[in-house]
């Protein structure tokens, strides 16, 4: 049976309005990411990092799945092999289109995590950082978020997942983070066909077999009918 990885980053999301963070106006353009993404601009400021997760989530709420998103429901429907969705992406359009075997490597914007205990709760909005865990009932309640220098969640089932892959799509994402941007090295020195779907070429471009450049709303639909015509990646 043959599998198949997809990684997605925020390029998969941008049609759906939701800003990527190096494009043009991205994100980290607007924003100083060591105040906003990293334990210590958490530890400076709590209050302003709730505020800028609380924003991202009211705007991740209101946007839609694109086709895409909606591309890849169709694929892990019909698909015959093993597919896994691995999202660098903290938006939950992947789910909301229908997706099922998805996993967050940064956390998501519905998650609460307690910085003192580690406990988890989905929190529909953190509105204050005294909001007390549910678990250990200390004011520590941050983000589930996986921020600059902190270690991405699942990492030893993508690595698994990859060392036995035959296919590895990455779709809108830059490879300029780490381990993410060395998945297409992993999955190719374990013999798999790698293939990058983006606006435009990543810093990673050369580590891939085949690239296609063009919005992933087309060229995503594009490659799923392909595979689904086949009814095999290769
Ligand atoms: P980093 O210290 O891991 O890497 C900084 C830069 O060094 C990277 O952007 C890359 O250019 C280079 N680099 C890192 N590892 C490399 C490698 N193995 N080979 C070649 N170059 C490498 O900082 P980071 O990239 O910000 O990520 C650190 C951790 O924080 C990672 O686990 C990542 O998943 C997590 N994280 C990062 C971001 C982000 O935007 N960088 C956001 C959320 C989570
Ligand atoms: N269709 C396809 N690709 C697109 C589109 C689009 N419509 N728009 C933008 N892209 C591509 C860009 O060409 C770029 O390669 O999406 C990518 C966006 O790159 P980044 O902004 O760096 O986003 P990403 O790669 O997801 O960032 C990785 O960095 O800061 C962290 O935690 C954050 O998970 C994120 C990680």
């Amino acid at each position: 049976m043959e599998r198949l990885v997809i990684l997605t980053g925020a390029g998969i999301s941008a049609e759906s309005g939701l800003g990527t963070f190096r494009d043009k106006d991205g994100l980290w353009t607007r924003h100083d990411l060591s105040e906003v993404a990293t334990p210590e601009g958490f530890s400076r400021n709590p209050k302003r990092v709730l505020d800028f997760y609380n924003a991202r989530r009211a705007n991740s709420r209101a946007a839609a799945p694109n086709p895409a998103h909606e591309a890849l429901v169709r694929l892990e429907q019909s698909y015959l092999g093993e597919m896994l969705i691995v999202t660098q992406n903290v938006d939950d359009l992947h789910e909301r289109a229908g997706s099922r075997n998805v996993l967050h490597m940064h956390g998501t914007l519905e998650g609460a995590l307690c910085a003192a205990c580690g406990h988890r709760w989905p929190a529909p909005a953190i509105q204050r950082p005294q909001d007390p865990c549910p678990a250990c009932t200390t004011a520590q309640a941050r983000p589930d978020i996986v921020w600059f220098g902190e270690y991405p969640y699942h990492m030893e089932d993508i690595w698994q997942a990859l060392r036995r892959a035959d296919a590895f799509v990455a779709i809108g994402t830059s490879g300029t983070v780490y381990p993410a941007a060395a998945f297409a090295q992993d999955a190719g020195r374990a013999g798999a066909f790698c293939l990058e779907l983006n606006a435009e070429a990543s810093a990673v471009a050369p580590d891939f077999d085949e690239v296609r450049l063009g919005p992933a709303s087309r060229i995503v639909p594009d490659w799923v009918a392909e595979v689904l015509a086949r009814g095999r990646v290769l």
